[in-house]
């Protein structure tokens, strides 16, 4: 019953989604308008989330700005919001070896402020998109378990994810905000644009509509827990509201290991691509051989329970690219 209700908990409310326009963002948005919210405000700056991902609906307002803008946190907390998502993020590794103080800044310092914004307008729950690819670092036994944290990270933006987190927990804990932290798992998803800093999933459907070898860093063994946008919304609008979420640093993921080489090979099936695959070196910081997450304490805590696998998900996801071939081609960043 718990669980069932999540959504009809949002009817109503006035909800903040800071990073709406991105993958994870604008699909939550689309299920929060859904769900009869009074008033969904996006704050983005649209450096990674393009505007046309955001539906057209009379709940949804959009902020445009950075979360480093004092002028556009206080516009985006105006209308007092009840529930705030913490999405916003300089996106993700490579970009941040590239643009470590950019990362520190938005990552690190964004989400300070938007904890500060947050605790001023005395939210209900403060949800937090962390990363748990990014928290366990490279030593952790499989499958990866929450209380697993690791002090040794590979890129800034990991670091920063986990400062992320500490910087949540303080709020919490000398605050009162109401915090909830999901790290999430390889997500992919329509929403996504491909380009340079961008995940595997788009690169490679993007690689494979212009009919190219789809370059594969390592040696295509390596595995990874890739998790449907549906799955990682549902279970983020369930911790928004679920009681029992309320202090809990939760992993979203499918619990499934897909080869690198195998998912290549599905999306090159799928988009009829003759051309293959090719290897290329490896990324220096990129130490995972091995990513599974545990989801026990999601599906006890939130009732999560992972429903599209990765060939529906590629399926929807490619289904997208062809819908919005010409905006994807428009704003993907190479
Ligand atoms: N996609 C994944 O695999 C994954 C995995 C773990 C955690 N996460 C986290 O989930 C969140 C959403 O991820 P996503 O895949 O939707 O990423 P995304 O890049 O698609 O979305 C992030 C959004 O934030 C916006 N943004 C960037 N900098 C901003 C700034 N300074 N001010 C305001 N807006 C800004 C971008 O324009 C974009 O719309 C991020 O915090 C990310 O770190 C994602």
């Amino acid at each position: 019953m718990k669980f069932e209700n999540a959504l009809q908990d949002y009817a109503g409310k006035r909800i903040l989604v800071t990073g709406g326009a991105g993958c994870i963002g604008s699909n939550l948005v689309r299920a929060l308008v859904k769900a009869d919210a009074e008033r969904v405000t996006v704050l983005d700056d649209f450096s990674s989330g393009p505007r046309w991902n955001l539906p057209n609906h009379s709940q949804l307002f959009i902020v445009e700005g950075s979360v480093l803008s004092e002028e556009t946190l206080n516009k985006a907390f105006s209308v007092r919001p009840q529930y705030v998502f913490h999405l916003a993020a300089h996106f993700a590794n490579q970009s941040s070896v590239d643009n470590p103080e950019m990362d520190l800044m938005v990552n690190g310092l964004g989400t300070l402020k938007v904890l500060q914004h947050s605790t001023l307008a005395d939210v209900e729950k403060f949800v937090f998109a962390s990363s748990g690819c990014s928290v366990y670092g490279n030593q952790a036994p499989l499958p990866l378990k929450e209380d697993f944290v690791s002090l040794h990270l590979d890129t800034p933006y990991q670091i920063h994810k986990l400062l992320g987190e500490l910087h949540c927990n303080f709020f919490s804990a000398y605050y009162g905000l109401p915090v909830v932290i999901m790290r999430y798992f390889n997500v992919y998803g329509p929403g996504e644009v491909p380009g340079k800093y961008r995940n595997v999933i788009p690169n490679f459907i993007w690689a494979a509509l212009q009919k190219q070898q789809l370059p594969i860093t390592g040696t295509g063994e390596e595995t990874r827990d890739f998790t449907f946008v549906d799955d990682i919304v549902d279970a983020t609008l369930k911790a928004g509201v679920i009681p029992e979420a309320l202090g809990e640093a939760i992993n979203i993921a499918s619990e499934t290991e897909t080869k690198v080489v195998d998912l290549a090979n599905m999306i090159n099936e799928l988009t009829a691509n003759d051309n293959g695959v090719k290897f290329v070196g490896r990324r220096k910081w990129d130490k995972i051989v091995r990513r599974r997450a545990s989801i026990e304490k999601a599906r006890k805590i939130l009732g999560y329970d992972p429903k599209t696998g990765i060939k529906e998900g590629l399926k929807k996801t490619l289904d997208w690219f062809l819908q919005n071939r010409d905006k994807i081609e428009k704003s993907a960043r190479f």
